[in-house]
């Protein structure tokens, strides 16, 4: 299933850097290609004989012998790649991904990528945890960058905690996971809505929320990669947008619905934007200024997309499946508002502060359908799209027509 595709693994220094041999290992199994990059530090730990070997491809460490390779600069060393894979993840090099430092070859590759970046963190327990290391996680993830790991466990140091690097077969099998393509939903069209929406006040002021739009771009991620033509309609994100789909920037509710429905007809729908509820109901045209008495912003409720989606009409998706983010009674607010809105399914979280769903990477989701309620547990938010449109696609193929 993963034939074909490529991986530039980029091996820093880390004394797990020997387990890297194995994932090429395990990765040529699967039928992908590997390049590798090896920093200094991890030229201490493998060599590029090892590496060459198993990759059976030249092993890369300096960014000047790019420059005399015809026009392969730095810039497309990782056009080739279908995914960057950096294990061991040193905490060296994820503090240089997050400050966008680009002092050698695989730090200006990672900076010049606009390929997907996956992370296997390797370190000592007390710098895994240092608030350092997690702002810099943080702020990676954030900006989408996939992670595997670190393990708990005993350490080279002699410590024990989390810090170990996952072990190559669990990173091969996200990598597997990643790209994992199925053509179940082949034919099929998908429109996704993703992120949050903004409603102008005047020309630099906003109403907006939290939403970091992982949830939606990681379905919508998944659907493409079941082999649906996806529409990806999402509000402003830090997000890259997704390979091999239609995306359609937005700001406004209103924008947002406009684009969805010139989207239509769809045979599935998912709403995972969280649009802005209300917008100012005259925009101003100039910036309001400070004039000793607080503005009287009047405020007007938006267009519901996925009630509007979920009506009858000739257009109306075969699946309608929308979200629901509830800070309490997470089931019943949820199962109200999927009978209101009449979507099909309805994907409830809890959004509450301390669950860190806005945001987070991991999300905990209950889905209700005429069924039930379904719990699922904890996962990433790349794992709940994929399971999510594994479930869209067992549904259309079991002949399921819209409740
Ligand atoms: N939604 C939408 N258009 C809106 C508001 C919400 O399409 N104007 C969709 C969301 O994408 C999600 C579902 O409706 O699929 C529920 O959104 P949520 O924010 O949980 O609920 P609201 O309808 O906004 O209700 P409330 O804020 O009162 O909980």
């Amino acid at each position: 299933m993963n034939q074909g595709k490529r991986v530039l693994l980029i091996v820093a220094g880390g004394i797990a850097a020997y387990k890297s041999l194995e994932l090429i290992r395990l990765l040529r199994a699967r039928g992908i290609s590997v390049r590798c990059v090896l920093t200094r530090a991890g030229a201490r730990f493998v060599t590029p004989l090892s590496l060459s070997s198993l990759s059976e491809d030249k092993v890369y460490e300096d960014l000047f012998e790019l420059t005399g390779e015809s026009e392969m600069g730095h810039i497309e060393f990782s056009r080739d790649a279908d995914l960057l894979v950096v294990a061991p993840a040193t905490a060296d090099i994820l503090a240089k991904m997050r400050a966008g430092i680009a002092d050698d070859l695989a730090t200006t590759t990672l900076l010049a990528t606009d390929k997907p970046v996956m992370v296997a963190p390797a370190m000592n327990v007390r710098m895994w945890e240092h608030a350092a290391t997690r702002e810099n996680m943080a702020v990676l993830r954030e900006r989408g960058v996939l992670e595997v790991g670190p393990d708990e466990g005993d350490m080279a140091c002699g410590e024990y905690g989390f810090g170990r690097m996952s072990e190559p077969a669990a990173i091969a099998e996200a990598i597997g996971f990643f790209f994992q393509t199925s053509d179940r939903l082949k034919g099929r069209r998908a429109i996704v809505t993703s992120g949050p929406t903004v409603e102008a006040i005047d020309p630099v002021r906003y109403i907006a929320n939290r939403s970091s739009g992982r949830q939606g771009h990681a379905i919508a991620r998944a659907l493409a990669a079941e082999g649906a033509e996806t529409v990806l309609v999402t509000g402003p994100t830090t997000l890259p947008d997704p390979a091999n789909m239609t995306v359609v920037h937005v700001n406004s509710a209103d924008e947002m619905l406009k684009a969805t429905q010139d989207a239509l007809p769809a045979d599935i729908v998912v709403c995972a934007a969280a649009v802005a509820d209300w917008r100012v109901d005259r925009r101003a045209d100039r910036k309001i200024k400070k004039n000793g008495s607080t503005p009287d912003l009047k405020l007007v409720e938006n267009p519901d997309i996925l009630a509007t989606l979920s009506s009858a009409s000739p257009n109306r998706a075969r699946l309608v499946v929308g979200f629901a983010a509830e800070t309490g009674d997470v089931i019943d607010q949820a199962a109200a508002k999927r009978a209101k809105k009449g979507c099909d399914w309805i994907v409830a979280n809890d959004v509450s502060p301390e669950t860190e769903t806005f945001g987070g990477g991991d999300n905990t989701v209950h889905v209700i359908d005429d069924a039930g309620v379904e719990d699922w547990p904890t996962m990433s938010k790349e794992r709940v799209g994929a399971r999510l449109a594994a479930r869209i696609a067992d549904h259309l193929a079991g002949g399921g027509a819209a409740e």
